[in-house]
């Protein structure tokens, strides 16, 4: 098999469906701070997990995290709590990406759900020598698909504009 059958093939667009990640787990006392309520950092830890899955999905190549932008805490999650985490991708460039990380709450015994964050996070897609490589474009077919992606798009501006600034 050629090289340039390989990469086309690799470069196939996809939907954002295909590489859509939830993740779930248990918060446990070995997660939290003192007043019982999980931690920051670990919350950010499995929000960078979730988009990276979600992201690897997409483009099939290494990755690293380029921006998280800014990052708040609605509510705490709880010890013996679930924390569920949605990772979608929003929008694609050229060898960077976005994705949409929103985490929820979800109390065992009742069920009852609350979304405590929403993280947008862009990751881009590097060879092992440093080097940037292409990201499959994503195929944008509904109208909240279209919106979602068009949103991405003025994220991105406005992260460009801030790293320039520096
Ligand atoms: C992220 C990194 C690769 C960007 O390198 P760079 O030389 O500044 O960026 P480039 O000019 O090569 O741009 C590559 C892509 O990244 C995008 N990009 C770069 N910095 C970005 C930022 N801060 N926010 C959003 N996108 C960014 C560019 O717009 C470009 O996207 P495109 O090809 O889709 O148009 C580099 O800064 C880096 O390696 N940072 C450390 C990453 C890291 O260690 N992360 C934590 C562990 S994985």
């Amino acid at each position: 098999m050629s090289g340039s059958a390989t990469t086309s093939r690799a470069l196939e667009p996809k939907r954002a469906s295909e590489s859509a990640t939830e993740m779930v787990q248990v918060v446990l006392p070995n997660d939290a701070n003192p007043l019982g309520f999980i931690l920051g950092g670990t919350v950010m830890h499995l929000i960078d997990m979730a988009g990276a899955i979600a992201c690897h999905r997409h483009s099939r190549s290494l990755l690293v995290t380029a921006a998280v932008d800014d990052l708040q805490f609605l509510h705490p999650i709880k010890v013996g709590d679930l924390i569920i985490l949605k990772a979608r991708v929003t929008c694609v460039f050229t060898t960077s990406l976005e994705v949409q990380v929103d985490v929820f709450s979800e109390e065992t015994l009742t069920g009852r759900r609350m979304l405590t964050s929403r993280a947008f996070l862009t990751f881009v897609a590097v060879d092992r020598t440093g080097g940037r490589v292409p990201i499959p474009p994503l195929i944008v077919e509904t109208e909240d698909e279209r919106r979602v992606c068009q949103e991405a798009q003025a994220r991105r501006a406005e992260r460009l504009k801030k790293k320039g600034a520096r």
